[in-house]
């Protein structure tokens, strides 16, 4: 039994916890990332390979995030260094942890330029700027957005003051409370959103589009790009659930509320392929249009379907409190370390990533418009902090808890944690988080680099 109290206070309940990893896990990467990581890849098999990917690496890696957050009930450096002194690790296990916060305020500076994309839409939603817009008209209004920096950065600065703003009240009054009513009216709103895309006449093209796999398409770059989605979505591999799991209350079963979690962000993902695609078709789009997909596909439905406005609107407004949500999980793993460790309050360690993440942010804004043409290795300067976070630093991340929580922590710490007994389910778990998620991970990592290859070529 663990029974260590965490300095910033605890969930007040166990649906609270669940409420607060939903919160973080759904979020852009479920309604603008998803659909077009799932475009550029060609449909079906990404889909079925992200699939597999959440079930068979995300759910045992989440379960084992959550629990290490909980036994150590510190933020992810100090839970890993205190954690790995116990199991008698090395203490460059807190390198997790380091890698975690890093990977944070990088993921941050760019998903709050993109969360500024939807407080732009949803202005111009109010304004009905996309009513009887056609596909044009969308297309334009898109690359007019990119172009300018001035407005780019003026929404990017209200969102990391947003996100500030709660990080700083603290677990009880701010996480907790931001989430509690806007993900199910999110979810709401997206089945209608299914419901109008049924009405589109492509709907079931946009369905076929999602689960017919066509695997001749697949390469190790799309299997790679699948994992880092999962990874991405779950909000995994970066110490945000460990710091989460640190507030998480002793009597709560992690395997059940990690399922719920798993369950909830895979749903609210696969809700907005299917809402979306039908009118990508619908209106000849192209799948594959890249990071603007959702912002040019949802205007032209909210352009078209009755009491579009309204509905567009409060949309948009539901985006961004999933974006937020998201967010002050991405620099809770900062802001907590700070807080333990420098002795900062609340509100200024918050502030103070804040004008970090800010400051990075620019270079996002940039990589849209005066930058544009600066590309090397994964293309523009976004493609190469979305690449590094995703594709590279969350999965490194999740492998080496895997690792952690698999073979350095003794079976009746994890036992003892997880309380769930040692029958089917603790025995599948354990069976993952041991062999299937590392090795996974690991032939994953170097397929994609090609060294499999290379491997195979030496060996021959
Ligand atoms: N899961 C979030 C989303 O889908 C993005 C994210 C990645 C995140 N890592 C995180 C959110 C860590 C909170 C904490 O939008």
């Amino acid at each position: 039994m663990s029974r260590r109290q965490s300095l910033h206070g605890q969930w007040s309940s166990r649906l609270a916890f669940v409420l607060a990893a939903t919160g973080a896990a759904v979020g852009l990467g479920n309604i603008w990332k998803f659909p077009y990581m799932t475009g550029a890849n060609g449909g079906g098999a990404f889909v079925l390979i992200y699939l597999a990917c959440v079930l068979a690496i995300g759910l045992p890696v989440f379960m084992a995030e959550a629990m290490l957050g909980r036994r150590g009930r510190r933020n992810p450096i100090n839970a890993m260094r205190l954690l790995s002194e116990e199991e008698s690790g090395g203490t460059w296990w807190q390198l997790v942890g380091w890698m975690g916060v890093l990977a944070g305020i990088l993921i941050l500076s760019y998903y709050s330029v993109i969360a500024g994309w939807t407080f732009s839409y949803t202005i111009d939603t109010v304004r009905g700027v996309f009513v009887g817009a056609d596909s044009a008209t969308v297309t334009d209004h898109f690359s007019a957005l990119m172009a300018s920096p001035g407005q780019l950065v003026l929404w990017h600065t209200i969102f990391i003051a947003l996100t500030v703003y709660v990080v700083g009240r603290g677990v009880e009054q701010g996480l907790e409370k931001a989430v509690k009513y806007l993900m199910p009216a999110l979810f709401v709103l997206l089945l209608a959103l299914v419901a109008y895309s049924m009405t589109t006449g492509y709907f079931m093209e946009g369905l076929r589009y999602m689960f017919k796999p066509d695997f001749s398409q697949v390469t190790g770059q799309t299997v790679l790009d699948a994992m880092g989605q999962a990874f991405f979505s779950l909000s995994l591999g970066m110490g945000a659930i460990m710091a989460y799991g640190a507030y998480l209350p002793d009597d709560a079963s992690i395997a059940e509320t990690s399922f719920t979690v798993v369950l909830a962000d895979t749903s609210v993902a696969l809700l907005a392929g299917v809402a979306i695609f039908p009118i990508v078709l619908l209106n000849g789009l192209n799948p594959g249009a890249g990071p603007g997909l959702v912002f040019q596909t949802l205007p032209l439905a909210f352009g078209h379907m009755p009491g579009g406005v309204v509905f567009g609107t409060l949309f948009f407004i539901l985006l961004i409190f999933a974006a937020w949500s998201s967010s002050i999980g991405l620099i809770e793993p900062a802001v907590a370390r700070l807080v333990e460790n420098h002795n900062l309050t609340r509100p200024r360690a918050a502030a103070l990533i804040g004008v970090v993440v800010w400051v990075l942010g620019l270079l996002t804004v940039l990589s849209f418009n005066e930058l544009s043409h600066v590309t090397f290795l994964a293309g523009s300067i976004f493609d190469n902090l979305d690449f590094l976070t995703s594709n590279i630093l969350l999965p490194l991340g999740g492998l080496l808890i895997a690792v952690f929580a698999g073979w350095v922590m003794c079976k009746s710490s994890t036992v003892d944690e997880l309380e769930m007994g040692i029958g089917f389910r603790y025995g599948i778990w354990r069976f993952l988080t041991r062999f299937v998620a590392p090795l996974a991970l690991v032939v994953i990592f170097l397929n994609a680099t090609g060294m499999l290859g290379l491997l195979r070529s030496t060996n021959a």
